[in-house]
C-alpha cells in the first residue's frame, strides 16, 4: 500500500472553551463516533489563537489545523473574538499557500455547545479530505506531534 493509503492525518484542533469544545464535549458524551484524528487544544476564544500557533502546528507535523469558535455574528463570549479569528484564517491561508501548503488544511468551524453532531461530522470530513491531500509537505520525520 502507497503512504497515502496508510495515512493517518494528524489535525490540532483550537477550539473555544464556551461553543466548540462544549461541542466537542457534547459529542463525545453522545458517543457519537468520528474520527479519532484530531489533538484538541482548549483556548477561551478562537479570537485567541494567535496565527504564530498555528503556523507552528503546521511545523511540528500536523497535517491540518481546525479553529473552532461560536458562531457569527454574535455568540462569542468575547464580543467579536469570532471575527477576528475569521480574518485571521483568511490571510493565514494566503500565507500557507505561499509556503507550498494547501490551504484547505487550515478550516475555521463554527460550533455551539449543542452541536455534537456537527463537530463529528466536520471531523469526518475534515480527515476525508486531508487523506485525498496527503501528508503535509513540510513534515519531516514525521514531525514532533504524536
Ligand atoms: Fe467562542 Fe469567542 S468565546 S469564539
Amino acid at each position: 500500500m502507497n503512504e497515502k493509503g496508510n495515512f493517518e492525518p494528524k489535525i490540532v484542533g483550537f477550539l473555544c472553551n464556551w461553543c466548540a469544545y462544549a461541542g466537542a464535549d457534547l459529542a463525545g458524551v453522545s458517543r457519537i463516533q468520528y474520527a479519532p484524528n484530531i489533538r484538541i487544544i482548549r483556548v477561551m476564544c478562537s479570537g485567541r489563537v494567535d496565527p504564530v500557533f498555528i503556523l507552528e502546528a503546521f511545523k511540528d507535523g500536523a497535517d491540518a489545523v481546525l479553529v473552532a469558535g461560536c458562531h457569527l455574528p454574535s455568540d462569542c463570549h468575547y464580543i467579536n473574538g469570532n471575527y477576528k479569528a475569521q480574518a485571521r484564517v483568511a490571510l493565514l491561508k494566503k500565507v500557507l499557500e505561499n509556503f507550498g501548503i494547501e490551504p484547505e488544511r487550515l478550516r475555521l468551524e463554527w460550533v455551539s455547545a449543542s452541536e455534537g453532531d456537527k463537530f463529528a461530522n466536520i471531523m469526518n470530513d475534515m480527515v476525508e479530505q486531508i487523506k485525498r491531500l496527503g501528508p503535509n509537505p513540510m513534515k519531516k520525520d514525521g514531525g514532533k506531534i504524536s
